[in-house]
């Protein structure tokens, strides 16, 4: 017996120390087409992604192999649909579907098998995806709508006070439900409830498009919303934009509409179709008695509608619907996520008025709305106004926010408390005036409901100095606050567009902090389906405003997007769907906007750059300004270098040579014409000449030197260490003075708080970012708040120079890191994290009295090299997972694989 225990516990310390040993492999985060199980894809062929992880380091994909069956159980017994084998390759990012046809509204599950480098092979858990439609004729559903204008005032085309509508139908299940989906497009913007119940936190669905082109729709799963017996959806129609109907010029598309198909598979196998059709019946008469983005929305609780979205509720003072033409465009299952509230924040003061009104200060420049409890009186409005500033004697500042009305009003039906939210509507505000109650609220009483498109957040970031932690908070909210289904130039006042050349390089900055892809991805489409029949490409996307200028600088956004979403998420789908869009678009530009190698057309010059009296909106120096033509000639030759590369990636080797010859010629005519070779400056000498020469690769060999001694002395001599440079040059500025050696010159640029500077608004109270560097005294005419585009390359700057989180050019999505921070006087330390495609990637580092020391993180499937300067006195001594050390001029470079280390001294 003794013998006996006494090897029993031989053998568990073997197995003990053999568990302890053998590593935990995990693959996690499925993804199909960049969502977790999403649900409504029309894509014949979805990509799959994966991560892998481990708690040992140097982890490496040897092989996967993928499996995809129509439910959980014939996945797990190996009935399959499809079997991708074993596939040797550390490939886990977007590996495409190929098995048999995807049938429409099937929801298929998989799972992958994963051998690594460490033990054996695991499985993944098991995700799923449902397929959208995949053919026109899948449709049977009809738009409906109310063609009639209801209320006084909603035929005012300036500004609409169009009242939302309501559209319900009951019918009945009969036999317990299996499956339900719902096909559903509401235009403008709708929210949908089944037997009462809201089927998705979803706000201002489906997302915007050039509804002549195409028609995005949304799919849900609504089996839980169902019952086996009668059942009611209701809709509620607004505005959104698609009747937009104010001025100045915003494109209408027409009245609300709504096309809807609910897809009912019963347990018995037998199946049921509820689609909008002329059973429907609709009213304009209910509580939201006028709606539109930019004016606010007015509900009237005494017409309220009761349990309109539940069964037996009498309909018969409502009418059948209209039938509605069709918008035109395409219908597709909507790519990129809808918005949703994301955070709810509460007001920091509430301060009375002389006139009996209150202001609200939120404390923060937000995009969404105001949701309240509040007392009332019967038949007393209470009007809640919305703007970004105060004026001296503290009333609201309205003046920036020009033709846009942002005010939300509710009517009491009754004395006493009600609790209300808009729908239809959302504004960009700090502070909120409320007028009609005759009471002071509680801060309590309020909840900023923060809005923007469902995604990630895949950045921290945060460093010992508080300027730059500021800024970054500050570009945080203002990038979120101007995410609405398409990047916008500003969520305030009456415009609130798509405007290209606000994210040319912006939106590579924005993808360290959010996961954009899918949004970018979309607005992509959104240029193409704005592009002119002649190639023109709009300045804004959707083109609500018609702005086809034919300038370069704008519509490079098409471009760089296209491949930021390439280099960033591994995914080139976009690069080869637009490049004929794109080639369309050079081909015009070369006709019409060419001579002698140079391109002649611009319009915005270097937007904004900080104007030298603080009054005015836009320099009148010329001095200041940089010649049009050489902006758009040096865009248009690192565009033509970059569809170079793009037919490359199509093995297009005819259209690379031609677009490298035109490069050439170009470079040349652009020299001749803009270089002076004595003074090695670029037309005037404004750093944005300069710069973006010195950065777009157009300089002479030979003289990148003194060019870039030009950009120093100018911005240390005439600018005092600051910031001259408009959108154009801020897009290169940061990384081009870092790259040549002068990152102590870009450190002083981030962290001044002296005009012009991202430093001196935050000082100045800016809680985001603004439009003009003089955001504080300039002209109120075009001068928000909350703009992205004046953050250039800063983003990029301090994950890829201030953290070392950059990818290795040419190596995709973070398969390689260069891990090199560069380490300017007077910041101690960094600690910043992004969430690539591969896994979370991690950098701290901080020195004080000599010390230094380095926390890193790279996910399993990537590899990085790591460079610490030598003279930081950090010796690296051979552990798991780092592959090699060399020493190389100044630096210690370490290759190292998967894994957490540690370095210092
Ligand atoms: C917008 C900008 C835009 C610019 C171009 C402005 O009104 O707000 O962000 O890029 O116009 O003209």
């Amino acid at each position: 017996m003794r013998k006996i225990s006494l090897f029993l516990w031989a053998a568990l310390a073997v197995i003990l120390v053999n568990c302890t040993s053998v590593p935990n492999v995990e693959v996690k985060k499925l993804r199909v087409e960049m969502k977790e199980n999403p649900v409504g894809i029309d894509i014949p062929q979805p990509r799959f992604s994966w991560q892998i992880t481990s708690g040992t380091p140097a982890l490496e994909q040897e092989y996967y192999q993928l499996q995809v069956a129509a439910s959980p159980e014939q996945l797990k017994e190996g009935d399959l649909i499809w079997d991708s084998g074993v596939d040797s390759t550390y490939l886990c990012v977007l590996v495409p579907y190929a098995g048999k046809p995807l049938e429409s509204g099937k929801t298929y599950y998989w799972r992958v098998k994963v051998k690594t480098n460490q033990g054996d092979a695991v499985w993944s858990d098991v995700g799923s995806w449902t397929m959208a439609f995949l053919n026109a004729s899948d449709w049977k559903a009809s738009w409906i709508g109310q063609k009639e204008m209801a209320n006084q005032g909603e035929t005012d085309q300036g500004k609409t006070r169009l009242a939302a509508r309501y559209l319900r139908k009951e019918f009945d299940a009969g036999k317990p439900v299996k499956n339900a989906l719902l096909y559903i497009s509401g235009l403008g913007s709708s929210e949908t409830y089944l037997n009462g119940k809201r089927i998705a936190e979803d706000v201002l669905s489906p997302t915007v498009s050039l509804y002549t082109e195409k028609v995005y729709y949304n799919v849900y799963n609504v089996t839980d919303f169902l019952t086996s017996g009668k059942n009611t959806i209701g809709v509620m129609l607004g505005n959104g934009r698609y009747f937009s109907m104010r001025n100045p010029g915003m494109m209408t598309f027409g009245l609300p509409r709504l096309l809807a198909q609910l897809e009912v598979e019963y347990a018995d196998g037998s199946k049921d179709i509820v689609s909008s059709d002329t059973s429907w019946k609709v009213t304009s008469k209910g509580p939201i008695v006028a709606n539109n983005e930019f004016d606010g929305e007015e509900y009237d609780a005494r017409l309220e509608l009761g349990d309109w979205n539940k069964n037996g509720y009498d309909d018969s003072a409502w009418k059948t619907v209209d039938l509605m033409e069709a918008p035109g465009g395409k219908l597709i299952a909507q790519p990129n996520p809808n918005i949703c509230i994301q955070e709810r924040i509460k007001p920091v003061s509430i301060t009375g008025r002389p006139d009996g009104k209150y202001i609200l200060d939120m404390g923060q420049n937000m995009v969404g709305w105001l949701s309240v409890n509040l007392k009332g009186k019967k038949d007393k409005p209470i009007i809640m106004k919305f703007a970004e500033t105060l004026q001296k004697d503290g009333s609201l500042y309205l003046a920036n926010l020009r033709s846009a009305n942002v005010t939300d009003i509710y009517t009491p039906a009754r004395d006493g408390k009600f609790s209300w939210a808009p729908v239809f509507v959302y504004h960009g505000f700090r502070f909120v005036e409320i007028d009609g109650l005759d009471y002071k609220p509680e801060l309590s009483d309020f909840t900023g409901e923060v809005i923007y498109d469902k995604m990630e957040t895949t950045g921290t970031f945060e460093t010992s100095n508080p300027v730059i932690n500021q800024i970054f908070k500050n570009a945080y909210w203002g990038i979120r606050g101007n995410y609405r289904g398409m990047p916008t130039d500003c969520p305030q006042r009456d415009e609130r567009l798509g405007w290209l050349g606000d994210r040319a390089t912006g939106a590579y900055g924005e993808s360290f902090v959010f996961d954009n892809a899918l949004l970018y991805k979309k607005w992509l489409q959104d240029i193409e389906d704005s592009q002119s029949p002649e190639g023109s490409i709009s300045d804004v996307s959707p083109n609500y405003w018609i702005l086809y200028n034919d300038d370069v600088t704008w519509p490079s956004a098409f471009f760089y997007i296209a491949d930021m979403i390439y280099t960033q998420y591994g995914d080139d789908s976009a690069i080869r769907k637009h490049y004929p869009a794109m080639k369309r678009w050079m081909e015009h530009m070369l006709e019409t906007g060419m001579k002698d190698n140079l391109i002649v057309k611009d319009t915005y010059g270097d937007w904004c750059m900080p104007p030298e009296s603080q009054e005015l909106i836009h320099s009148q120096d010329p001095t200041r300004k940089t010649d049009g033509t050489l902006l758009s000639t040096a865009v248009f030759y690192d565009l033509l270098n970059k569809m170079a590369c793009f037919a490359q990636l199509q093995w297009n080797y005819d259209d690379i040579s031609v677009y490298e010859d035109l490069a050439a010629k170009m470079k040349k005519a652009y020299n001749e014409k803009f270089f002076n070779p004595e003074t090695a400056e670029y037309a005037n000498n404004t750093v944005t000449a300069n710069i973006l020469s010195l950065r777009l690769g157009l300089v002479p060999d030979g003289y990148e030197a003194k060019v870039f001694e030009n950009i120093v002395k100018k911005t240390e001599g005439d600018f005092k260490g600051h910031v001259s440079t408009g959108v154009l040059g801020i897009q290169h500025l940061m990384r081009g003075l870092t790259e040549n050696g002068r990152v102590d010159v870009a450190y002083k640029i981030a962290t001044n708080d002296t005009y012009p500077s991202w430093g001196y608004m935050a000082k100045n109270g800016a809680t985001t970012i603004w439009e003009l560097w003089n955001g504080d005294t300039a002209d109120p005419a075009m001068n928000s708040a909350n703009h992205v585009m004046l953050l250039g390359d800063l983003l990029i700057w301090y994950y890829e120079d201030l953290a070392g989180i950059k990818c290795t050019p040419g190596a995709l999505c973070y398969r390689h890191i260069d891990m090199a921070p560069v380490f300017p006087e007077g910041l101690n330390h960094v600690t910043a994290s992004y969430q690539s495609v591969y896994g979370e990637i991690k950098s701290a580092w901080k020195r004080k009295d000599g010390k230094f020391s380095w926390d890193i993180t790279i996910p399993g499937n990537t590899y990085a090299t790591v460079c610490i300067p030598k003279d930081f006195g950090v010796k690296v001594t051979s552990l798991p997972g780092i592959c090699e050390i060399n020493e190389d001029g100044q630096f210690i470079k370490v290759e190292i694989a998967s894994g957490t280390y540690h370095f210092g001294n």
